[in-house]
């Protein structure tokens, strides 16, 4: 076994010029290690909104569709009236031939099935930026396809919007391109705000590196008090994945949720939101996703109009009356530090997870090999094709630092989005899909764009790298790494490298 570890750790160091900086082993299959409140809305003028919305597809990003679908049941119990509540979502998981349990989705080992009366509002194609920027803006003339349901507010009114996905410095993913850039978004919210059709808004984002999203680009004075995930420049995480404590019934392949995303509806789902503040949701989740501050977690942040957080919960969410004697109060201990999966690596354990149940022989472990192995070359050509890049733009000695500078606390990642789509765009063009996983290079592009490099300089860049750096179908042809995973026998570990 320790011999494999070496091999893939040696062909990851390979193919990374830089070498392996910091590295983890995800071990699989698993090393186990009051108050009495009426319910009451005759005191709240305005009406509640909400979009809810899962970037992702692919039965690998379950999680994320599932946490999208949990909010909903939790609005519903809430009060929410369906007429109000967007949602968004690929809806390829339900009825996946990989769903041991067809028809159903759970976001929690011991949950309910929350898919059941899901309105499929905007899904598959129409899941788009285009769209969903339309329904916040309440503009229905601006849709493509879908249910025609928009944000439809009045300046009395709350809306709460709820993202969960992959995403990368300044970008958030989308099932069909293009991806949504950060300014783009923020650009939104102003033209919402302009618009008086709020009084206040909540924005809970769940998605790798989402601080990005709103610092240095997020003002004050909209009425928007925003939480994300993670900071500027750290992975969120999946839950309740196979091998973690406690992991999914075991004929789940996958993830059932993300860290930050079942904090704040676990928290939701008991409580009499009456009587729990956003702050207060705030301290817990960021306790919870923290993790112990072990190197499973990520730091919970705040954007926006902060003061807007002594502001109830109630207010976006309703509350369930079966909670009205459940008040919050500080009194949740920290939770047994579990582990979690990285976002980016979700899919390398699904794909592993589905290989080692397969049986012997099986076409299904055939084909769940060429998708670990697809995910892999994928990767490091991504990687060593933006090193390269880097190196010839700035040179052996200092392509490393200038793609990886992370600017001071309060700047946006970039200056010139316009510059940063086109690089992305020209990367794409002669390398190929950046996709999930190569979201993370996001603030290498706008790094360049911040180094003054013209597109013509990034252009030639791009052409030459797409003739030195081996497609991703030449990394493995001869000896795969599967062969190697074949060989390996009883508890195979899979390295991951988190960060450089
Ligand atoms: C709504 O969208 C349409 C089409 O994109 C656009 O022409 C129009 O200006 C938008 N309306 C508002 C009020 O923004
Ligand atoms: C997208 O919306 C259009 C119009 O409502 C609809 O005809 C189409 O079936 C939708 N696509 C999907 C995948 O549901
Ligand atoms: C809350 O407590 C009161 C008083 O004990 C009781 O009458 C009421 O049924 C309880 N409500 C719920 C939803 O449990
Ligand atoms: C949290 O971490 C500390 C130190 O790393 C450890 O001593 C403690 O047991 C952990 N707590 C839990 C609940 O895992
Ligand atoms: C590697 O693969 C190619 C074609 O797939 C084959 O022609 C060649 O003989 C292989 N080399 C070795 C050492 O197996």
């Amino acid at each position: 076994m320790w011999t494999l570890i070496f091999l893939l750790l040696s062909l990851y160091a390979i193919a990374d010029g830089s070498g392996v900086t910091s590295t983890d082993f995800l071990r699989l299959p698993s090393d186990t290690s009051s108050r009495f409140f009426r319910h009451d809305d005759n005191d709240y003028p305005g009406t509640r909104w909400a979009v809810l919305i899962a970037g992702s597809n692919e039965y690998w990003n379950y999680r994320h569709q599932a946490d999208v679908c949990h909010a909903y049941q939790l609005l519903k119990k809430g009060g929410l009236k369906e007429e109000n509540i967007i949602v968004f979502m690929y809806d390829d998981i339900a009825f996946n031939e990989e769903n041991p349990r067809p028809g159903i989705i759970i976001n929690n080992p011991n949950g309910q099935n929350v898919y059941k009366g899901v309105p499929k509002d905007y899904i598959g194609e129409n899941v788009t930026v285009e769209n969903f920027f339309a329904v916040i803006l309440g503009n229905k003339s601006a849709l493509t396809g879908g249910s025609g349901k928009v944000v439809n507010s009045g300046p009395d009114d709350h809306i709460f919007i709820y993202y969960s996905d992959h995403g990368g410095p300044g970008v958030l993913g989308m099932p069909n391109n293009p991806y949504l850039y950060a300014n783009d978004l923020i650009e939104v919210l102003k033209r919402k705000h302009a618009s008086g059709t709020y009084k206040s808004l909540l924005f809970y984002l769940e998605a790798c590196e989402s601080g990005s999203i709103f610092e240095g680009l997020l003002p004050e004075g909209l009425n928007i008090y925003a939480t994300t995930a993670s900071n500027k420049e750290e992975s969120s995480w999946g839950t309740y994945c196979p091998g973690e404590y406690p992991s999914p019934p075991p004929e789940y392949e996958t993830c059932l949720g993300d860290l930050y995303s079942v904090g704040w509806m676990e928290d939701s789902d008991i409580h009499n939101l009456q009587r729990e503040t956003l702050r207060q949701q705030y301290e817990l989740v960021k306790r919870r996703t923290a993790n112990n501050n072990s190197a499973y977690g990520s730091h919970v942040m705040q954007y926006g109009d902060i003061r807007l957080s002594k502001e109830n919960l109630f207010l976006y969410m309703g509350t369930n009356p079966e909670n009205d004697n459940n008040t919050y109060f500080d009194e949740i201990s920290p939770r047994e530090c579990s582990k979690a999966v990285n976002q980016r690596d979700a899919d390398l354990l699904h794909f592993w997870d589905k290989y080692r149940k397969a049986p012997e022989g099986s076409t299904r472990k055939v084909v769940a090999q060429k998708e670990l192995l697809d995910a892999m070359s994928h990767r490091i050509h991504i990687d060593d094709s933006v090193r390269f890049i880097g190196k010839l733009l700035f040179g052996m000695e200092k392509a490393s630092q200038v793609l990886n500078v992370v600017r001071p606390a309060g700047q946006p990642l970039v200056d010139d989005w316009d510059c940063l789509k086109t690089m992305v765009r020209t990367f794409e063009t002669y390398c190929g899909s950046l996709s999930q996983y190569g979201m993370k290079h996001m603030r290498s592009l706008a790094n360049i764009c911040n180094a003054g490099i013209d597109r013509g300089q990034m252009t030639e860049a791009s052409a030459q790298a797409s003739v030195f750096i081996p497609k991703p179908e030449q990394y493995f042809s001869n000896r795969s790494l599967l062969d190697l995973f074949y060989e390996a026998g009883e508890e195979p570990v899979i390295p991951v490298v988190r960060k450089r």
